[in-house]
């Protein structure tokens, strides 16, 4: 082996060892740092988005005052009307319950547990005079409170089937789950324009996914009534 060889090879050597040496230097340090940078941001981004709720719901919602606010609820002798209105009511509301049977298991419950400010009313929202009566009973009863909302909440589930459901079941259902709502917001919404209130329709995720399904008319109240939202909130 000569001499010159083993100088170049010694020197390769030395030389491609301080090249490493200096590079593992430099991206070790480097390296660290972007990788921290990268857990810190990860970090903040989650913490920040776990956060985000709890920070809008404590600070950030809009927080409605129950004291003088009136609003009528439809289908209050069962289920999520019923509840609605026993809820409502002991949050301080002036809540109008209207139920289809007045005399009913369901109004009856009501009369007897909740606040003097709860009024049980008669109304079907399938009947033009039912619908009028109880704009009137609202408006007798309804003191110094403003008319603030309606809960279009009475609905029946019937027509699930094209085939096999009759043609009185798909009326029925239109009847009750779609033109109900419209006949109701529109009677109130000479009370409802006068405070700036709200409507809440209670449709159901079957209306997404069949034309001809039970509460899913009451999304087509959505799309008619949308130049009279200025805000529309949807929960799924
Ligand atoms: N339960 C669910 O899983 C579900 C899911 C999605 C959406 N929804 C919707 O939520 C709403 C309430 O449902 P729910 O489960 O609470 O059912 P519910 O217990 O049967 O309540 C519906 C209410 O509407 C009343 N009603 C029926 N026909 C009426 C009419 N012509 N005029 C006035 N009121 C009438 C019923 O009175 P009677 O009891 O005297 O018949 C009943 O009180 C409905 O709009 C429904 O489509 C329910």
């Amino acid at each position: 082996m000569d001499i010159k060889f083993i100088g170049i090879i010694t020197c390769h050597l030395l030389f491609t060892f301080l090249i490493s040496k200096l590079l593992f230097y430099i991206l070790l340090n480097h390296l660290l740092w972007l990788f921290s940078s990268i857990v810190t941001f990860s970090l903040w981004i989650l913490v920040a988005v776990f956060t985000y709720k709890l920070t809008k719901r404590n600070f950030l919602a809009e927080e409605v005052v129950p004291k003088n606010k009136a609003l009528l609820i439809t289908g209050c002798d069962s289920g999520f009307g019923h509840f609605l209105a026993k809820r409502l009511d002991s949050k301080g509301f002036h809540v109008f319950a209207a139920c289809l049977f007045p005399s009913g298991e369901g109004a009856m419950e009501l009369k007897n547990n909740c606040s003097q400010r709860l009024h049980v009313l008669h109304m079907d929202v399938t009947k033009e005079d039912s619908v009028k009566d109880a704009v009137e009973f609202v408006k007798q009863n309804l003191g110094s409170s403003e008319f603030w909302a309606v809960v279009n909440n009475a609905g029946i589930a019937k027509g699930f089937s094209f085939e096999l459901s009759d043609m009185d079941d798909f009326k029925n259902t239109l009847d009750v789950n779609t033109f109900g709502p419209i006949r109701v917001t529109k009677a109130f919404l000479p009370l409802l324009k006068q405070s700036k209130g709200r409507i809440v329709n209670i449709t159901s995720l079957s209306g997404k996914l069949t034309e001809c399904s039970n509460a899913g008319h009451k999304d087509f109240i959505l799309r008619t009534t949308g130049p009279l939202n200025r805000r529309h909130s949807s929960v799924d």
